[in-house]
């Protein structure tokens, strides 16, 4: 019986929001209303959002050993993650990111800061950090890294969920052992230079052969192919405050849904809805709900279908 549900191996980043009124011109100046110092970074959240929703978690990542290390350190302790095989390191900044929250729409922008130093060693991934845990979650940044843990996991079937946001170089390498791709909007074209993002899906999992080959959609939701079908599941609508980590936040209540055997539409469906509750405060752990009120609000909560992805097979 493994130790733990989920195990995430990636990234974590201590993020200063800055809240804007309106977004700045290029060139241009803008007065902001305020800065908030607060926890973000795509798998140290998603573990977050695995442990806000009951599940033994685990993180393995680096920290920098300054007060943004600390802030980070802090967070994920009062959420009850294992931290056992986290490196703090020593002479070096946490990753830091300024996020700019136009305060009209939620939207946010992202500048981000990683240090070498924080780089995670392939090396320190032996089997029993990855076969500990029902599940492995890793994203893209530490490529060598997160492919060794995917390897190991494929080797011991356990199965992987990966959040990529961006082309990392020998992210080829990942996606063979890769069961559960959840891409941002941006990548599947990217990756495959194909602007359809039905067909885009279809290249990456033919190629590589992922059980589910999925793309998160803003607003609009999520899109996923599985079997030779694709499944769109429109977003939630909310008050939003702040989109920081509603990626992170999906992926987390991904992990959870594959852990429960959800169906693929439903496990989209809550995670929409667990990443549209997120945005509704400020920050990338800003409102991580738990089952029930997510649960609940699938229900209740109005969709938002974007025409462009209902029409489609
Ligand atoms: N404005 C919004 N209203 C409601 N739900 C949203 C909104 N923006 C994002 N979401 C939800 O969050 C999920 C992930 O959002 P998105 O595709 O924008 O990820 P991302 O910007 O890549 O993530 P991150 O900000 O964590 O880097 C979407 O699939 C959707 O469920
Ligand atoms: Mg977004």
């Amino acid at each position: 019986m493994p130790s733990f549900d989920v195990v995430g191996v990636g990234l974590n980043a201590t993020d200063t929001l800055i809240l804007l009124s309106r977004f700045p011109a290029y060139g241009g100046k803008a007065p902001f209303e305020r800065e908030v110092l607060s926890p973000g970074g795509q798998v140290a959240s998603a573990m977050a959002t695995c442990a806000k929703l009951g599940m033994r978690a685990k993180y393995i990542g680096t920290l920098g050993d300054d007060e943004r290390g600390r802030v980070q350190l802090d967070s994920l302790r009062a959420s009850g993650i294992n931290l056992d095989d986290i490196e703090i390191r020593a002479n070096c900044a946490n990753q830091s990111a300024y996020i700019l929250v136009d305060h009209s729409t939620g939207e946010r922008t992202v500048l981000w800061h990683r240090d070498e130093c924080l780089r995670i060693d392939p090396a320190s991934l032996t089997p029993e950090k990855i076969t500990c845990a029902r599940l492995l979650h890793i994203d893209g940044h530490d490529t060598p890294a997160v492919s060794r843990a995917a390897e190991t996991a494929r080797r011991h079937q356990i199965p992987v969920t990966v959040a990529v946001d961006t082309i990392y170089p020998g992210f080829d390498r990942v996606l063979p052992n890769v069961d559960y791709l959840i891409a941002s909007s941006e990548f599947p074209g990217r990756w495959t230079h194909e602007p359809d993002p039905y067909r885009a899906l279809a290249m990456i999992q033919n190629e590589y052969g992922m059980r589910v080959a999925a793309m998160t959609l803003g607003a609009d939701g999520a899109l996923a192919r599985v079997d030779g079908q694709y499944i769109y599941s429109p977003g939630f609508v909310v008050d939003c405050i702040d989109t920081t980590g509603a990626g992170d936040v999906f992926h987390g209540a991904f992990c959870y849904a594959v852990i429960e055997s959800m169906p693929v539409r439903e496990a989209l469906e809550f995670s929409n809805a667990m990443a549209a509750l997120n945005c509704t405060a400020l920050g990338a752990r800003g409102h991580i709900a738990g089952v029930q009120e997510a649960r609940d609000f699938a229900l209740s909560g109005g969709r938002r279908s974007n025409p462009r992805f209902e029409q489609r097979p």
